[in-house]
This record gives structure tokens, sequence and C-alpha cells, in this order.
């Protein structure tokens, strides 16, 4: 039995593909340790329902939880305060992860390898003092490791990032303007972030595998001008099984990932819609808007008199839809603080996605066959909108003026949805959407470029457990 253990942050973006991968390697027989800091109980509550799955039980399960302190007291603020939060993970987190992993060892579990997120650089660290060779899953695109590898290790110049309209030409990816670049190299970034960048690039030395979640087929060109500076493996799209048309392992069909629970009953009212009629809006688990923002887009999907259906996740920042908006467009939209993505996106009646770009939401578009209308904000969002347009050309970015503070206009946002829905391109770019999905589903079977390169790595860290 091949035994990894695989770390993740309490992110709903990176717990995703985690989980996803874990499934997947589990199909493959191989035993799957998931360990996760905890954290208010709360935020787990469908992964909490998993009780069977963790080692207090006799479950045989290829997928096991495990959780270690991170070191703050329960009540902790982590994501008001998230620079404390990533402080005392590197350092009480990577002691007790230490701990877990020898607590385990002597309760017969050995590791043939440590897969980690590039949020908890330490634990490569763990790996190593532990004698266990270390992988990273990379949770975005291609693209993006490409650009932070050549920034943290000076392969290439970058121009001045405080000209938002400097441009930048790198290896096989389109020309990008400073503010189409993952925010992280900006200025602005906080400097907690900054520092989890730069803290990449010494561990590069020391990790065996990326793993990335992505389709070679998708950014083949990248992948090959990575190849003789840091080669990364595409074992992607990690998304649902479902979008893929597979069925979930039997191991592990109730690993739930969602921390909000989904309203199911948007499906029912997918079901009464025509084919191909509905905007699809949600913008991931992290998006705070600003009160224009969120006006400009109610005004936007009013103005398209078609229906909608908009995921609005509990705010920080408490942008609250216009006043008598919901009494105004009655059965026309469905508002909704969180839905089962997959089976929406899969759903015949689902014609377009608005979003912010997470590249989990973008692979899931792009698995589903789903054209995109892009409103990126921060991180690796405004890269991926570039690749959706102009690389993988299934959707159109929403165009932001200078003087406009970051807020897209109510015109804009209803220019792009009309654009991917009746528009000259759009018969293009929905023929371009479904072209990748079957691209992605193929990468996937037996045999498919992802399938292949998982099944490499599961062979090269086969006979490595300690
Ligand atoms: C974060 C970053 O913001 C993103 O830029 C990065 O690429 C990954 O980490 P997040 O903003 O949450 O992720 O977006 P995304 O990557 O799209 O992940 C959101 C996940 O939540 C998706 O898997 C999506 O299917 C799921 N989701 C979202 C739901 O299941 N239901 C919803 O209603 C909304």
């Amino acid at each position: 039995m091949i035994n990894v253990l695989m770390v993740s942050p309490t992110l709903q973006g990176h717990l995703n593909p985690t989980l996803n991968f874990a499934k997947r390697l589990a199909s493959k027989g191989v035993h799957v340790t998931l360990a996760i800091p905890e954290e208010t109980p709360h935020r787990f509550q469908n992964l909490n329902t998993q009780e069977t799955n963790s080692h207090h039980s006799n479950n045989p399960s290829k997928i096991q939880l495990e959780y270690f302190s991170d070191g703050l007291s329960i009540d902790h603020d982590r994501s008001k305060y998230p620079a404390t939060f990533i402080a005392s993970l590197e350092t009480k987190g990577a002691e007790n992860l230490s701990n877990l992993m020898t607590h385990l060892k002597k309760n017969d579990r050995s590791f043939s390898c440590l897969i980690t997120s590039l949020f908890m650089p330490w634990s490569v660290d763990v790996a190593v003092s532990h004698g266990i060779p270390c992988a990273v899953l990379w949770p975005q695109a291609s693209a993006l490791f490409s650009i932070y590898y050549r920034y943290v290790c000076n392969a290439n110049h970058f121009p001045d990032m405080e000209n938002p309209n400097e441009t930048l030409q790198l290896p096989s990816l389109p020309m990008l303007r400073v503010r189409e670049l993952p925010s992280v190299l900006l200025p602005s970034c906080p400097p907690y972030l900054k520092k989890l960048l730069m803290d990449f690039k010494p561990i590069l030395d020391k990790v065996k595998w990326i793993l990335g979640s992505s389709v070679y087929e998708f950014e083949e060109e990248i992948v090959n001008s990575m190849a003789s500076l840091s080669g990364i493996l595409t074992i992607g799209p990690l998304v649902s099984p479902y979008l893929l048309g597979q069925k979930e392992s039997e191991d592990s069909d109730d690993l739930s990932e969602n921390f909000l629970r989904p309203e199911d009953s948007c499906l029912q009212w997918l079901n009464e819609k025509a084919t191909s009629s509905v905007i699809y809006v949600a913008f991931g688990s992290l998006m705070e808007f600003s009160q224009k923002q969120m006006d400009n887009i109610a005004t936007a999907l009013k103005n398209t008199k078609k229906p909608f259906l908009w995921v609005i996740t509990p705010q920080k920042g408490g942008a609250e839809l216009p006043q008598g908006f919901l009494e105004e467009i009655k059965e026309m939209g469905l508002v909704v603080t969180w839905c089962p993505q997959a089976k929406v996106l899969m759903h015949p009646a689902v014609a377009c996605f608005v979003s912010h770009c997470g590249w989990n939401s973008t692979l899931e578009a792009v698995t589903a066959g789903i054209p995109i209308v892009a409103l990126p904000n921060w991180l690796d969002q405004p890269t991926n909108a570039k690749l959706v347009e102009n690389v993988f050309k299934t959707g159109v970015r929403m165009r932001i003026g200078e003087e406009e503070d970051g807020v897209a206009s109510a015109e804009e946002v209803e220019r792009c949805i009309t654009e991917v829905m009746e528009g000259p391109m759009a018969e293009e770019i929905k023929m371009r959407a479904v072209g990748l999905k079957e691209v992605a589903r193929k990468a996937m079977v037996d045999g498919g470029s992802s399938d292949r390169n998982i099944n490499r790595f599961v062979t090269e860290i086969s006979g490595k457990s300690t």
C-alpha cells in the first residue's frame, strides 16, 4: 500500500483541488492522509460529517482526515489577521504537523511522499526532517507557475510594477500589462503574501515534483517552456468527477468539500428555465465587493432581461443588494449564498458564467464547456482572465478604465454578457468552450495526458516509504 500525506490550508480554493486529487489517488489504490490545520469548528460543518473517514474509526477508507493545531486559539479571527495566522502556522503549525507525523508513524502510518501547498512552504522542511520526499500541489495555471518562478528566480527582467500600463513579454505567454500580472507581484500586495511568494524560491530545490492542476494541452507551450527551468507535471483539471462525467471513487463518495451548505433548490429553479438561457454569476469564496460593484452588477443583470442565478456569499465588507432589487426581479433571478457549482455549470439551462476567474472556477467552466465573462479582482485572477480571453478563447474580459477605481460599470457588465450570449463571436466562443471540454475530459481518462502524469507520479513514489 502506498501512503501519502497531503496538507492543505483551510481555504476553499485550495481544499477543492486537494480533495479532488486525493480522490483521484485513492481511485488508483493510494492511501491518502489529509492533514489540515484545525480552526473554528463551524468552518468544517460538512467536512466534520466525515467522521467515518477519520482515524478514530475502523473505516478502511483510502482518505483519512487528520487535524493539527496552527497554534492559535479556536476563537482567533484568522481571516481578519492573516499575517498572524500564517506566522503561527510557520512555527507552531510546523511543530504540530511534525508531531502528528511522528504519532502516525508510531501507529504504523509512514508516508512515501508529502504533497503540500505553496501556502505552507515550511511543510517542505518538515518532510525533509522526516526523510520524506515532497511534492507541491500547484492549484493554479501553469502560466502562473511560470510567472512566479521567473520572478523569484530572476530568470527574466520584470518591469517597473508601479506603472500599470508597462508591459511584459515572457516566453509562451501573451504580452501582459502590469495590471494583468498576479497581484502578488504588485507593490500593493500585503507583505504576508509577498513573503509567501518569496518563500517559494528556497523550497524549489527541495521538492521533487510540482503537480499542476491544469491540462497539458491547454498550456502546452507554457509547460514546455518551463521544462529546462523547473518541470511541472500537469495532472488536472482537479475538478469534481461530476464535471468530467466520471463516477466518484466509492471509498470517498461522502467526502464533501463545501464550507458553506449549498442551496440545492437552485437546481429545481434551473430545471424550469429554457436551454442555454441562464446567466450564472459567482465569484468564489473570497471575493469582497464594493457597494458600487454590487449595484452595477445588479443593474446589468436587470437590464439584460435574461434569467440569472447569482451566488452572493456572506461578505465581511457588507455590500448589499440594492434596495427593492429582489422584489423587482421576481422569478427572473435567484440569489443564493452558495450553490453546488459543478452541478450548476453542467445544467443545460446555463448559458454563461460571470466569474472572478479563480483557477478552480475557470477550470470548472472550461470542463463544463461554458463560456466565461471575466470580472477578475486580485491574486492570479487577472492573469487567468487574460488566459481565458487570449489563450483559451472561451470568454471575454471586462474592461475597466483607470478612472473607474477597479469597478466595472453596469454597461460593461451588460456588454460582455451580451457578447458571449448573442454577439458576433458568441458561436465561436461556445464552440471553443465545447472543444476544450473534450480536451479536459480526454486528459483525465485512462491514457490521457494528466492520467499518465498521475500514474508516473504514483510509480515514482511507490517504494519510497520511510
Ligand atoms: C482562491 C483565489 O481567490 C483564486 O484566485 C485562486 O485561483 C484559488 O484560491 P476562490 O476565490 O475561492 O479561490 O475561487 P475558485 O478558485 O474559483 O474556487 C472556488 C471554489 O468554490 C470552486 O471550486 C467552486 O466550484 C466552489 N463554489 C463556489 C461552489 O461550490 N459554490 C459556489 O456557490 C461558489
